[in-house]
């Protein structure tokens, strides 16, 4: 009862914990994710869904190497990542927290090298029309895909567009994706251009075929690394203030 958000659960008369107010549950599981007799079932949570915790976790000092050696990767193996791969990935994605736990986000995967370069093409067909870019455009004229660097793999995050939580739900969705990627030896990068440019260019957005009513909010550039790192570089000082 108490680790209910919503304090949705109450003690019955016979001593048991009973929903009292259905209406209020966001279905995020922990009532019974942290009973330790396993006494407490949902109906809208079905038992089978849930996972057994894993019997070893990182730790700290593991966890925080693994952090502080993630890098963005721009140097891809010509090699696609298997749609296995992909679909785990994905899965760690959707455990990532969401508001209210709303689970609104919706998925593009792309994965032909040809429809790749199509986005980066229209990317820069906007960057062309806006007049500005000089140098970005030289790149690209040179034959270098600055947009999307020639990864065999692009994941792009969308929300419903009157959604007010999209960019936040996306991109902590995008890091546990990034993340368990990492851990998996793959490389990533943000797909930054991508993302900014599919806010403004609706033939980006018909390129990647977003669904009506929904707005992209990030991307991932993936694909087997083709350099590994060997120093964690610096950073600027903290800004941080202790009130
Ligand atoms: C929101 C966001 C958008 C980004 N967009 C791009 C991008 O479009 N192209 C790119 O090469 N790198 C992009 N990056 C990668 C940053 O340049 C990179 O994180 C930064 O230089 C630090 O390097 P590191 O990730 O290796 O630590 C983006 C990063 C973030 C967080």
């Amino acid at each position: 009862m108490d680790v209910c958000p919503s304090r949705t659960l109450a003690l019955n008369e016979e001593g048991f914990p009973e929903e009292v107010s259905e209406d209020k549950c966001i279905l995020c599981g922990q009532c019974v994710a942290v009973c330790a007799s396993h006494a407490l079932t949902h109906s809208g949570l079905p038992e089978g869904d849930f996972l057994p915790m894993p019997k070893e976790l990182p730790t700290p000092a593991m966890m925080d190497g693994f952090l502080m050696s993630r890098r963005s990767v721009r140097t891809f193996k010509d090699r696609p990542i298997a749609r296995e791969t992909l679909e785990a990935l994905l899965d760690v994605a959707r455990r990532a927290p969401t508001a209210s736990n709303s689970q609104k986000l919706h998925w593009i995967v792309v994965g032909d090298a040809a429809k790749i370069h199509a986005l980066s093409e229209e990317s820069v067909n906007w960057i062309r029309s806006s007049g500005n870019g000089a140098a970005m455009l030289e790149t690209w004229e040179s034959g270098y895909d600055f947009v999307l660097r020639g990864a065999p793999t692009v994941v792009v995050a969308c929300a419903p567009a009157e959604y007010g939580w999209g960019k936040q739900d996306c991109s902590i969705a995008l890091t546990f994706l990034e993340l368990a990627a990492e851990a998996r030896g793959l490389g990533v990068c943000w797909a930054g251009y991508l993302t900014r440019i599919a806010a403004v260019h609706a033939p980006l957005r018909q390129a990647l075929s977003v669904p009506e009513g929904y707005v992209v909010c990030g991307g991932l550039m993936l694909g087997e690394r083709k350099y590994s790192y060997r120093r964690i570089p610096p950073r600027k000082p903290l800004s941080v203030q202790w009130n």
